[in-house]
Formats: structure tokens, C-alpha cells, sequence
């Protein structure tokens, strides 16, 4: 799916009360990779991406992508609940990478939020502060892939403006747009 946000306002929804967001920093890595873990677990697009249903598939990935020349730690965020201060990493609840492509398109990768906190309007929330970071260092057309049987997260990302750009088939007989 793609969208071009070209001198368009992006207003982050603020986040409902208990919750915070959480910049980039190299010390969160570990930290996102378990909410990514946390939010895929059993999902659908974990089927596709067996990485995703996976601890260590997850940190290998957020290890390739902090990695990459094109990592954007301005689209990179965390949010947290204070109530659910606990063991490491369980304060928590969402997750969101952004990298930009050699070919300057802006690619959100893995948006997660761990099943006790979705519907609160986070993962809306999450999306516009990514495009927000991706409009600051002046990247203003973004992808993202998502499994085409994903219905919840695709109605969200048609509400903030993206739309189906292609078909993709994958070896799993799966299918992404
Ligand atoms: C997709 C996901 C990120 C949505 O997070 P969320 O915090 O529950 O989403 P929000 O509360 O911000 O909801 C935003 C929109 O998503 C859609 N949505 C949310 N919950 C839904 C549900 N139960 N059924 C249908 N649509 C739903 C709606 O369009 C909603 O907009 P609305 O509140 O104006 O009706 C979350 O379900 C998730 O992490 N899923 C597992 C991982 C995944 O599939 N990620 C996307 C892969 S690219």
C-alpha cells in the first residue's frame, strides 16, 4: 500500500491517558523487537514473515533494520503504558520502524500493538507519528506491505490515506498489497 504526503498536515492524535511515547534510542532495540514479537505472535502476517512469529526471528530483524544506512530514527517509535510496569519490556505496548530506500521511498515496516492494548487508537496513533518523521526529513512517499487477508490492519491504513498498490504472491501462497 502506498500514500504520498506531500504538504499534508499529519496531526499525531493525542495518546489516550496512561500511555507515552517513546523516541528511538540504540538502548530500546531489544525493547521493540519484543513488542514486535508480542504483537505477531499468531498473526496472520507472521504466517508470510515466519520471522515475525519468532523471539529471536524478531531480534534479528530489528537488528537488520537499526542497521541499515536508510534507518530513520525520527519514524522509530515505542509507546508505553504505565500500568503495566513489570518484568523488562513489558511497559511496552507498541512498536514502529520507518527506513528510507535507496530509490527515496519511505517504507514503514512491522506496525504492532500487543492484543491487551489494541482499539484504544494506537496503532492510528503510531502510523501518523511515523508519517510525521518521514514528512520531517522530507521523505513523502511511503510503502508499507501488509498480508491481504489482514482486513483490521488494512482498514486502518486505508483510513489514513493509503491505498492498494499492487498484489504480491508469495511461496506460502499467501498474498500482500
Ligand atoms: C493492526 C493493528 C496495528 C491495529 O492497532 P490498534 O491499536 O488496534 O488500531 P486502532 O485502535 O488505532 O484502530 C485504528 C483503525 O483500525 C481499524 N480497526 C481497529 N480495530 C479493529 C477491529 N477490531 N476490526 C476492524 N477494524 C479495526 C479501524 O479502522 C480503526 O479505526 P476507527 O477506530 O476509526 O474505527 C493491531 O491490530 C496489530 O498490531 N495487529 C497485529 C500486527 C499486524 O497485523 N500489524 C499490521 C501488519 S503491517
Amino acid at each position: 500500500m502506498v500514500t504520498n504526503i506531500t504538504g499534508k498536515t499529519l496531526d499525531v492524535p493525542a495518546l489516550p491517558d496512561g500511555y507515552q511515547w517513546c523516541a528511538w534510542h540504540p538502548q530500546y532495540r531489544d525493547i521493540h523487537a519484543e513488542v514486535k514479537y508480542r504483537s505477531f505472535e499468531d498473526e496472520i502476517d507472521a504466517l508470510v514473515f515466519p520471522s515475525l512469529s519468532t523471539r529471536s526471528g524478531c531480534q534479528r530483524l530489528m537488528i537488520d533494520i537499526c542497521s541499515r544506512n536508510g534507518f530513520l530514527p525520527e519514524t522509530t517509535w515505542l509507546i508505553g503504558h504505565h500500568k503495566t510496569m513489570g518484568f523488562v519490556g513489558n511497559h511496552f505496548c507498541a512498536t514502529i520502524q520507518g527506513v528510507v530506500n535507496p530509490n527515496g521511498w519511505g517504507a514503514i515496516q512491522n506496525v504492532g500493538v500487543v492484543p491487551e492494548h489494541r482499539d484504544h487508537g494506537l496503532g492510528k496513533s503510531l502510523v501518523m507519528q511515523c508519517l510525521n518523521g518521514f514528512q520531517q526529513v522530507g521523505v513523502n512517499e511511503i510503502f508499507l506491505e501488509v498480508t491481504s487477508d489482514n482486513f483490521r490492519a488494512i482498514q486502518l491504513y486505508e483510513k489514513l490515506g493509503f491505498v492498494k498498490q499492487k498484489l504480491i504472491y508469495r511461496a506460502e501462497s499467501l498474498k500482500r498489497v
